[in-house]
Order: structure tokens, then C-alpha cells, then sequence
């Protein structure tokens, strides 16, 4: 078997390429690729490990051919085309822990040096030059702050400056008011940060939403003298017009670590306000300990997924389960995985138009994506001549026009948890219900009959119409042949005179058996099936 191979194309620690190799995958490492290099070699490899630097676009995608992971060493991911990636079926992962404490902490370093003019007066001493007046500072003591984004990094910015006795006020749409609460930072809206902010500080990802979300407007609505300090993303901010603010004395300074080119160009007009703009060339996560942080996290997650087949921690593409709740759903997915097994290798290969799915009980409230998808892709993945994941099941079903529709019964009639799973086909409608009890994976329910089966082996699932003497030849020619029946069960239905046997032979049936049963017993449908 072929080794498996991992790139590395932007620049991380040693550490995640020594744990990469210590899994016996081969690893190229080279964070110096061309553009042309990297398309030229990124279809042999099965995951990747980047920074913010390699563009993961549509055309960089397309030639991947292998590929099965993004591992995204650090926070932002907009250099990644999640979506396409997504419908290719490729994991996305960051490692949003890493490096909270770096960026929050670079982040304080360009807050102090911006309000004392640390690198100004550092640089002007170099020249010889000793100008207490010129470098006169402001304190931070009682200016309000106010931050943009209060997720990981921006929650720790608001501690580190309510420790310097700053006033912290945050704008972010997607938090609850108790976080704030917690952090005692008043959540406000854009305005009130925009008028009354001494300092704003941009921690937000790069979305269509948070583009330019500074621009010449919202400068020209701020406080006098305000100062803006961005350690998130380059776009955030419409550099030009604040080049222009400072120009017009409305923006008393700026500290940028992150630009909308990288790297800066040494002639973009922000670099002609030497005295008030503080520059580091996106440095935020780029310390020792975020460095072997992010890098650890992403390699070892990497082998993970293309070793052992385990899903990321923080999958930006896959729909996950909350750690808490996955030691009770984990039953559930491998019950789901089983049911939807069967029904792909009984009616799976019948043009599928609609996967319906039916959850009974408390255990599916907190949500019933990551089981759906689990059912899509083990429906799907064995008839299509396409990669089906968790990643990309909803879309493979989508764009096959095979409609999804999932629904949750929180009191089921009979057993406390259950899953129902229905296919409709160009020839009929299928379904089988499954629950899982203590003494292992139980099949209670197939095609609307009543059963008790243990939901693993193999199976002979016969339709016929209801009369004497079925079982009893399929009994015979199973009997003769050597085949012993572990189990079996027998459903009818009075209203359409249609009976049902699932037998579960103690091994396996060859083909020859299948076919004779077939041939000397007149049955409406026979299938085996081994999950
Ligand atoms: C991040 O998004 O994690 C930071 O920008 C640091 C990096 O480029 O990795």
C-alpha cells in the first residue's frame, strides 16, 4: 500500500512535521513553492497543512485531486475556499486554541507602543536623535476601548485592558449578552463603538459581512483622535481610506500586524505616516508557544483523519457533535450507519429520489444533521461514483435532486429512542427502523412490519405473497445446502396479503444457494444482505 502523503506548504514549527513522520506519512515540506510549483504538485497529496499564506482557491482545489484534509494551522481561514472544498468532500479544520494567546497578547504590545510611540522613539534614538516632546504618549488608564468581535481573541484583549483600567465596550452580533456579562464588557452596538471608542480594535474573521467594515464612513464617524489597532485580517479595514483619516487628523494612529496585500508592499501609501502607524508583518500568532501550538494541534489531527479515520475537533465543514453529547450519540451514529447500510445494499441500487428520516426520542433534540448526513453517506456512498462524506452529503444529495427531509418525534410511541429511515425508488417506498439497547444493535421495524432482529450479519430478506409453504422450502434449500439459520422472522400485512421473512443464516450463503431460492420459490422480491 501506497504511503500516505501530506504537504506542508506555509511555515509551521518542527514539532507537527516530527509528529507527521513518527505516523510513517511522508511529508514534503517546502513553504517557498511558486504558485506554479504548488499547483503543479498539490493533486499527489491526501492532506495539507497551511497558514494563512497558500491560497486553497477553486483552481488550487480542482487540481487536488487526492486530497481528503485541509489542516489550517491557526485561527483565520479565508484563504480556503470552504465551499468548494466542502462539495469535493474535502475535511476543513483549524486550531482556533492555539494561538488566542498570542494574538491577544500582540495585539497589548501594538496598544502600549501605539499610545507611547515605542517603535517611533525606538528608531528615532537610532538615529541619534533624544525628543522627549516629540514622543509624548497618552495613558491608557480610563480611554475606552472598544472591540470588534468578542470571540476567543477579542474576550482576552477585553481582560488584558481591563487590567490597564480601560473602559472595554464590544460590538458582536453572535455572542450571548452572559458572555459579556461574564467578561463585564458592555456589548453595544457598531455606532456606540464607532463614537465613543478612544481605541477600536479589530478581532473579527474576514467574511462578507466584516469587508472594509471600516471604511471612509465609519472613520468619518468616529470619535477625534481615535486609534485603530488590527491584529485580525487585512481586509477588515479599507486601508486607503484610513490612510486618508490620518491624513485629515481624524485618526490620531494605527497599528496594523495584517493588511489587505500580504506581504505589504513598501510603497502603499499607510507607510507614509511613519510618526503614526505602527506596522509588524502579521506576527499575532507568531510566537514559540502558538507556533508549536498550531502546528502540533493540525498534524496530529491530520494523521487522525487519514490514519484512523477520525474527525477533526474544530471541522469548519463538517456537521459536528458538541464533546458532551458525543458519548451519547455515538451509539445512534453507528446504529444510523448500519440502518442506512442495509438499505443501500437492499434498495440502494433502485434510482433513489428521497431519503426521509424520522428521529423518536429526547437524545436526536440537540440535533439531527451530523446523524442525517452519516445516513446520506452511507445510502449514497456505495451507488454513486462519487467520494461521499460527512462533508459533502447534503450537497451530493442536493445536487442529485434526492430530497432530504428529517424530522424529530420527541415521545416515540414505543421505545424511548429510534430511528426510521425511508427510501423512495423509482419502484417502491422502503423503510426500516432501528434502536439501540443494551444487549446490542436492534432492527424493529422493516417496510412498516414489526420485527426483532440483532441489526448485524447477514440477511435473506424475502417479499412474497402471503401462502403456505415459503419459509418452510427457503428452510429446506438452506437445510440441504449446509447453511444453518441462526434466526428469522416473518411480518404480513392483511391488507395487502404481502409477507415478509428475514432470515439470518450462521454463514454465509453462496451465490448458487441465493439463486436457487430464486428460482424454485415464487417470490415478489429477494435480496441478501450482509452489513
Ligand atoms: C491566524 O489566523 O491564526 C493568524 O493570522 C496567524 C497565522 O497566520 O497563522
Amino acid at each position: 500500500m501506497s504511503k500516505v502523503k501530506v504537504l506542508v506548504s506555509d511555515y509551521i514549527s518542527d514539532e507537527g512535521i516530527k509528529i507527521l513522520e513518527k505516523e510513517n506519512i511522508e511529508v514534503t515540506y517546502d513553504y517557498k513553492l511558486s504558485r506554479e510549483e504548488f499547483l503543479n504538485i498539490v493533486g499527489e497529496y491526501d492532506g495539507i497543512i497551511v497558514r494563512s499564506f497558500t491560497q486553497l482557491d477553486k483552481e488550487a482545489l480542482d487540481k487536488a485531486e487526492k486530497l481528503k484534509v485541509i489542516g489550517r494551522a491557526g485561527t483565520g481561514y479565508d484563504n480556503i475556499d470552504l465551499e468548494e472544498a466542502s462539495k469535493k468532500g474535502i475535511i476543513v479544520f483549524n486550531t482556533p486554541n492555539g494561538n488566542t494567546i498570542s494574538a491577544a497578547e500582540h495585539t497589548m504590545a501594538l496598544l502600549l507602543a501605539l499610545s507611547r510611540n515605542v517603535p517611533q522613539a525606538s528608531q528615532a534614538l537610532y538615529n541619534g536623535i533624544w525628543d522627549r516632546k516629540k514622543y509624548n504618549g497618552i495613558e491608557l488608564r480610563n480611554k475606552t476601548l472598544g472591540i470588534i468581535g468578542l470571540g476567543r481573541i477579542g474576550s482576552r484583549v477585553a481582560k488584558y485592558a481591563q487590567a490597564f483600567g480601560m473602559n472595554v465596550i464590544a460590538n458582536d452580533p453572535y455572542i450571548p449578552l452572559s458572555k459579556a456579562e461574564n467578561l463585564h464588557v458592555k456589548l453595544v452596538d457598531f455606532e456606540e463603538i464607532l463614537r465613543t471608542s478612544d481605541f477600536i480594535s479589530l478581532h473579527t474573521p474576514l467574511t462578507d459581512e466584516t469587508y472594509h467594515i471600516l471604511g471612509e464612513e465609519e472613520f468619518n464617524r468616529m470619535k477625534e483622535n481615535v486609534r485603530i489597532i488590527n491584529v485580525a485580517r487585512g481586509k477588515n479595514i479599507d486601508t486607503l481610506a484610513l490612510a486618508r483619516a490620518i491624513k485629515e487628523g481624524k485618526v490620531a494612529g494605527a497599528a496594523l500586524d495584517v493588511f489587505e496585500e500580504e506581504p505589504l508592499s513598501p510603497d502603499h501609501p499607510i507607510l507614509e505616516f511613519e510618526d503614526k502607524v505602527i506596522v509588524t508583518c502579521h506576527l499575532g500568532g507568531t510566537t514559540t508557544e502558538a507556533m508549536d501550538n498550531v502546528s502540533i494541534a493540525a498534524a496530529e489531527q491530520v494523521a487522525a483523519v487519514l490514519k484512523y479515520g477520525r474527525l477533526p475537533e474544530a471541522p469548519l465543514n463538517i456537521y459536528s457533535i458538541e464533546p458532551q453529547v458525543l458519548k451519547k450519540a455515538e451509539p445512534y451514529l453507528k446504529l444510523i450507519s448500519k440502518l442506512g447500510n442495509f438499505l443501500a445494499r437492499w434498495k440502494g441500487y433502485e434510482r433513489i429520489s428521497a431519503i426521509e428520516i424520522e428521529y423518536g426520542g429526547e437524545m436526536f433534540s440537540s440535533g439531527l444533521k451530523p446523524f442525517t448526513a452519516t445516513a446520506i453517506k452511507e445510502i449514497l456512498g456505495p451507488v454513486l461514483d462519487h467520494r461521499v462524506n460527512l462533508v459533502n452529503a447534503y450537497i451530493v444529495a442536493r445536487e442529485r435532486g434526492i430530497s432530504i427531509k428529517e424530522s424529530l418525534v420527541k415521545k416515540p410511541e414505543t421505545l424511548s429512542n429510534l430511528i426510521r429511515i425511508t427510501i423512495k425508488t423509482k419502484k417502491g417506498e422502503y423503510s426500516l427502523t432501528g434502536t439501540t439497547l443494551p444487549y446490542g444493535d436492534r432492527m424493529i421495524g422493516i417496510n412498516g412490519y414489526r420485527i426483532d432482529l440483532n441489526l448485524d450479519g447477514s440477511f435473506i430478506v424475502a417479499i412474497y405473497k402471503d401462502q403456505p409453504g415459503v419459509i418452510g422450502k427457503i428452510g429446506t434449500i438452506l437445510g440441504d445446502k449446509g447453511v444453518n439459520i441462526a434466526y428469522m422472522q416473518v411480518g404480513r400485512n392483511v391488507d395487502t396479503g404481502e409477507a415478509i421473512s428475514l432470515v439470518q443464516p450462521d454463514t454465509i450463503p453462496s451465490k448458487e444457494i441465493i439463486e436457487e431460492i430464486k428460482n424454485e420459490l415464487d417470490l415478489l422480491d429477494l435480496a441478501y444482505i450482509e452489513i
